[in-house]
């Protein structure tokens, strides 16, 4: 069956380039069961000739999607995602997660002839290796903030780089080395405070291997820039942000994000394009060049500094909760894409960027009491049917199905929903957003109430 893009209605450079010829996959399983893959399944769910899309583990609220059905099972072991793939007659897969990557289920599929969408563990080493990401971008010629690593027993030598950094007149970042879920990042705002904290990542790690890596502190909004990619070529998903910080004027700890828009007003196509071309392409060439081609989402997590973008790291999936955002602005079928780009053959004749609906997208993040910490779970969940009549989209991210009377959801992890509007421009969305957020409740949820309001003003781009 051949799935055309439809012809862009935005004006975007290339988006109006038809795909043809494109095969789409009619059983697709997505890995995993965050707010994340409940996206991902329902787009795929949604576009022309897919039958069933299979989400493994999944969750109750993911499987009230049509056309979506979970199944049980450990994402994290190699052995039984191929077995559901099978006994599901997927074909296509695709991981949504980092952690089944790092633990190879994108190898163990391929291995058993499965067009599998998600990067081998060598290349999802990009995420879970910071300093393998920060050599990767070196050897790409990509710009990252100035880093070093260090292993248990370099500490005199950690101490010197904070100094120098701080003589150069940049502050430090502290990062522990592996996945970390966005909590092992820690901003200083001093020297003295960088010394006293980097020996406590370096305990009790593996001698001589880097534990902690130290980063010349950057400065400026962030942006998320994903894309779709075969090994070669890449097509840009739109730019979304995400807000990490746990409470309103960036305030908080850190956590896996707290709401999301799309489009940025300070990243326009162009800028998006020029990322592709100066950050994404680099890198896959040097992971093909190494013998670890990237298939898969590729996300650039950048920094928009004075001196234009800066790659602060590198994810192997799509973010979350920009995926909430992002996906329910893309216009045409993504399903041919990720299958063909698993086989390793994005069109030649591919957009760079996807087409994408006109107006905007905000998604807000309802967490439960104690995130990003312990959170509490199993407290009733009231008014998501009120927010999804009004339109909304209300996606499930730590959530179980209870079996009380009175039936409904409940708490069942850190972040537990996601509410995405969308609208003619950011603020229409944001307003229907918070809305739709606003008949949602339980004891102790937490959110935000300034996702997407305070928008940065349009920067100019360096050219080049
Ligand atoms: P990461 O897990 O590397 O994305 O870092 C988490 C968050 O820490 C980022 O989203 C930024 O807000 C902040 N951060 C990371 N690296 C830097 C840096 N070099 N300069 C300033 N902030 C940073
Ligand atoms: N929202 C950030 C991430 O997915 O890593």
């Amino acid at each position: 069956m051949a799935a055309d893009a439809p012809p862009t209605a935005d004006g975007g450079l290339n988006r109006g380039r038809v795909l043809v010829s494109l095969v789409m996959p009619t059983r697709i399983l997505v890995v995993g069961g965050g707010g994340r893959e409940h996206a991902l399944a329902r787009k795929l769910a949604l576009e022309p000739g897919v039958n069933e899309v299979i989400v493994a583990p999944g969750s109750a609220g993911i499987g009230t999607e049509p056309r979506v059905r979970c199944v049980a099972v450990e994402p994290l072991d190699p052995d039984a995602v191929v077995a559901v793939a099978r006994a599901a007659s997927a074909e296509l897969v695709v991981v949504g997660p980092e952690a089944p990557l790092s633990v190879g289920v994108a190898d163990a599929l391929a291995a058993a002839g499965i067009p599998v969408f998600g990067p081998t563990r060598a290349a999802a080493a990009l995420e879970t290796s910071k300093a393998f990401c920060h050599d990767v971008a070196e050897a790409a010629g990509v710009r990252m903030a100035r880093a070093r690593a260090f292993a248990p027993g370099d500490e005199p030598e950690a101490a010197a780089w904070i100094h120098e950094l701080e003589r150069a007149g940049s502050g430090a970042v502290l990062k522990q080395d592996g996945l970390a879920a966005g909590k092992g990042v820690i901003v200083t705002d001093s020297a003295a405070r960088a010394l006293e904290l980097a020996p406590s990542f370096l305990v009790g790690r593996e001698p001589g291997r880097p534990a902690l890596v130290i980063e010349e502190r950057l400065e400026g909004p962030e942006a998320s820039v994903i894309a779709i990619c075969d090994g070669t070529r890449a097509v840009a998903l739109p730019a979304a942000r995400d807000h990490k910080r746990l409470c309103d004027e960036d305030r908080g700890p850190n956590t896996g994000g707290m709401g999301a828009y799309s489009p940025l007003p300070d990243l326009d196509d162009q800028a998006v394009e020029r990322v592709l071309r100066t950050v994404h392409l680099p890198i896959l060439a040097e992971l093909a060049r190494r013998g670890t081609p990237f298939r898969g989402f590729l996300y650039a997590g950048l920094m928009l500094t004075a001196d234009g973008p800066v790659l602060l790291e590198c994810n192997v999936r799509l973010g979350d909760p920009e995926a909430q955002v992002i996906l329910p602005r893309v216009a045409g079928a993504i399903g041919p894409l990720l299958l063909a780009a698993a086989r390793g053959g994005l069109p030649a004749s591919m957009p760079t960027l996807l087409p994408v609906l006109p107006g905007a997208a905000v998604g807000i993040v309802l967490a439960a009491r104690g995130y990003p910490g312990d959170p509490r779970r199993g407290d009733p969940i009231e008014g998501i049917d009120d927010a999804l009549a009004q339109g909304a989209l209300v996606f499930h991210a730590g959530t179980v199905a209870r079996r009380r009377p009175g039936g409904g959801f409940g708490t069942n992890g850190g972040r537990v929903l996601a509410v995405t509007a969308l609208g003619p421009d950011i603020a229409a969305a944001r307003a229907a957003a918070e809305r739709a957020a606003d008949a949602i409740a339980w004891d102790g949820m937490q959110r935000r109430r300034d996702i997407a309001r305070d928008l940065p003003r349009a920067i100019p781009e360096p050219v080049g």
